[in-house]
């Protein structure tokens, strides 16, 4: 559209978030709320966007320019209200005339369509103000509109200044707004702070363009959750449900099946793709992906993860994790930062992983942290092996081979490299390189003490027990032959 400003408030302190974090950044569903807004009204291609920073104006222009480098920062010094802030954007940007959008950054369910559809109709009616309306359940706490008997807006009035009539009215204000530039640039002075707040009150304008014969309209809008904004936590949590209800749905309609969209979460830059199946209570955070046909959950957290085509993720911990195509995951595993696990490849129960490439069809299934370590193709690892990647100072990497089978109850001291086809017997503590097709056995050859029990635990149960199968048993005392310990490795 044709000479369009857009503004964006965001100078407030939010006090009643009680926060050491501004309100506009506090996150919904993975996007702080003034970066729903920023993605918002990118929908109307404004001419210009102006975002008005006050309380911790470094960390929120920051992060306004993060997000969108474009962004116009206006600092409005002392917070005295929302017309004032709009006069300070105004002031910045120079703008005098055409059309001027004014979003809150608290109001993070706007969608970009009715925002556009919005200032379309204010376009086209020639407003002077339009304000973006909603007839809400719960209108505390919003400013109401004021309609006389023929239904045409009035004014608005805010909670504190309502009267009790007033104050039954359902239909809100949303405190987004389309603007003439010229009846805002000449309205903005005339208000007065004379309320409740002591503040220069944008909504104000609204009978300041009635009593100058101006034409004035509110847009109701039909998804009413759109006009929501979150002042406290409790209004925070609220829209938090509202939009990941808002996303899930939308990805079923993309061809994924969410068994239970009421514990579910997704957030707002996830991809999905078709015939994805979650399953109850799974978040997927971040920039998580999930391929084709793989099916996560129940119970599962993804974070910033990749998953496989047909890969299957079961009651795990993910962050920065990257899992191939038929993979298999879980239950109760731990993916940390770094690991990429390949195609066909498992991380089973009870298995903690990080910085770690295990290679295609790789298993490691039962007890095991593996960190800093390297695993190739076909390998199987033991049940409960750590790889010892910590000398107290420094990280060390570990190296297997392709195809080797290690023992159960390993430790593999890193920096160590164990060769293709290698294995390691039950109990190793791997401390050297372990050549190509070797087998490594480093526990000491077992000694069995006969009799122990009786001469040691004389009168115990254990004792008991002990010369009663020595009465029906072969006894092996005095057997010379001490069995060389094989792999014992566990597979699965
Ligand atoms: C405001 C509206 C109310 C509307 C509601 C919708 C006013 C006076 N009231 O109330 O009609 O129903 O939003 O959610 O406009 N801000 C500044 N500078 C200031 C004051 C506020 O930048 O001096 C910013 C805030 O950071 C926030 C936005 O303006 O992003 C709205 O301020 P807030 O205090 O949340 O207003 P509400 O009480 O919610
Ligand atoms: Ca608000």
């Amino acid at each position: 559209m044709d000479n369009l400003t857009v503004i964006v408030l965001a100078a407030g302190g939010g006090t009643r978030m009680k926060s050491k974090t501004m309100k506009v950044l506090h996150p919904v569903c993975g996007l702080s709320m003034i970066g729903h807004v920023l993605r918002a009204v990118q929908a109307v291609e404004p001419s210009r966007i102006v975002a008005v920073v006050g309380h911790q104006r470094e960390q929120v222009g920051a992060h306004i320019t993060d997000l969108l480098p474009d962004v116009l920062l206006a600092v409005q010094e002392t917070q005295e209200g929302t017309a004032h802030a709009v006069r300070v954007a105004l002031e910045a940007a120079g703008t005098t005339t055409g059309t001027v959008v004014v979003t809150a950054g608290d109001t993070p369910m706007l969608q970009g369509d009715s925002l556009r559809a919005f200032v379309a109709e204010h376009e086209a009616a020639q407003r002077a103000v339009s304000i973006l309306s909603g007839d809400v359940a719960k209108p505390f706490g919003y400013g109401r509109i004021l309609r006389n008997a023929e239904g045409d807006v009035e004014a608005i009035v805010e909670e504190k200044d309502a009267t009790p009539e007033q104050r039954e009215i359902s239909e809100i204000s949303s405190g987004i707004f389309a603007f003439d530039a010229e009846f805002l640039v000449d309205a903005l002075p005339r208000i007065s702070n004379d309320n409740a707040n002591g503040e220069y009150y944008l909504p104000d304008t609204v009978h300041l363009a009635r009593d100058a014969g101006l034409t004035v309209g509110a847009h109701m809008i039909e998804d009413v959750t759109q006009t929501e904004g979150a002042n406290d936590r409790a209004q925070l949590a609220e829209l938090g449900r509202k939009m990941n209800q808002r996303i899930v749905t939308e990805w079923m309609r993309q061809g994924v099946t969410v068994m239970d969209p009421a514990t579910t979460w997704i957030e707002a830059d996830v991809v999905l793709e078709r015939d994805v199946t979650i399953l109850p209570g799974t978040q997927l955070l971040g920039a998580t992906l999930v391929r084709e046909d793989a099916v996560v959950g129940p119970d599962t957290t993804l974070k910033d993860c990749e998953i496989g085509r047909e890969a299957r993720v079961v009651r795990t911990h993910g962050e920065l994790a990257v899992v191939g195509e038929g993979a298999t995951v879980g239950p109760f595993a731990h993916l940390r930062p770094g690991t990429q696990l390949g195609a066909k490849g498992k991380i089973g129960t009870f298995v903690e992983t990080k910085n770690a490439q295990i290679g295609e069809g790789a298993k490691v299934p039962h007890l095991s942290y593996v960190g800093d370590a390297e695993i190739g193709e076909g390998t199987n690892i033991g049940a409960g092996t750590i790889f010892a990647n910590y000398d107290g100072v420094n990280k060390h990497r570990t190296v297997v081979g392709r195809h080797a089978k290690t023992g159960s109850n390993n430790t593999f001291v890193a920096p160590v490299s164990i060769g293709d086809g290698a294995g390691t017997a039950g109990g190793t503590t791997v401390r050297r390189d372990v050549p190509p097709g070797a087998l490594a056995v480093s526990a000491a050859p077992q000694r069995n003490l006969e009799g122990w029990a009786q001469s040691k635990r004389p009168g115990t149960a254990q004792a008991d027990a002990a010369t009663r199968a020595g009465e029906h048993q072969v006894s092996h005392a005095g057997d010379p032959a001490v069995r060389e310990d094989g792999p014992g490795a566990s597979e699965s």
